[in-house]
């Protein structure tokens, strides 16, 4: 009796950790598009197709550097070779043979979006700093997300 409800008991565990790591999978497909979308709003600015927002552009800044502060944690060894559903990418192995590169690209980042933040006032500076940090996005992009075919 005692050894079944121990055996049950583990096997709750490891599907536990299973649908944990899903989770995650899956937070991290929302955080990037959380990206997407902020980027994209203050790129539609630059090219005049929305009207400069200060507050969106500081909620934008806002959720970019959370995301800058989450990145060293959202690729654990333990979600190793799992890739979110439905959306058009995959993660590279790389950032768990790499850990060195993307641990810079990160910081990259990082560094990129404080930057911008106190400096981002208006149109014309964002039109400096939108397109950097989209090239921060771009380079960690190019090593770590993986296209489906
Ligand atoms: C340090 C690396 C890194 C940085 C920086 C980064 N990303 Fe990503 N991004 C990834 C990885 C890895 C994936 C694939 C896995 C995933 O979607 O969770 C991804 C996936 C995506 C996706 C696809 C999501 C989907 O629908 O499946 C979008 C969109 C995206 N990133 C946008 C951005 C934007 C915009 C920025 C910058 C503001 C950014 N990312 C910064 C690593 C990064």
């Amino acid at each position: 009796m005692m050894r079944t409800a121990l055996v049950v008991g583990a096997l709750l565990l490891s599907a536990g950790a299973v649908i944990a790591q899903q989770d995650l999978v899956k937070q991290n497909q929302d955080t990037m598009k959380a990206n997407a979308k902020n980027l994209g709003a203050m790129i539609a600015m630059v090219k005049g197709e929305k009207p400069y927002d200060q507050a969106a552009v500081t909620a934008g800044l806002a959720q970019l550097e959370e995301t800058a502060k989450k990145l060293p944690t959202m690729f654990p060894d333990s979600i190793k070779g799992m890739n979110p559903d439905g959306g058009k990418y995959e993660v590279s192995p790389k950032i768990w043979e790499d850990k060195a590169d993307f641990k810079a690209k990160i910081e990259e980042f990082a560094k990129v979006v404080t930057e911008a933040k106190p400096k981002i006032t208006d149109l014309d500076t964002l039109k400096v700093s939108a397109p950097a940090i989209g090239k921060a996005c771009g380079n960690c992009h190019e090593t770590f997300r993986i296209k489906k075919s």
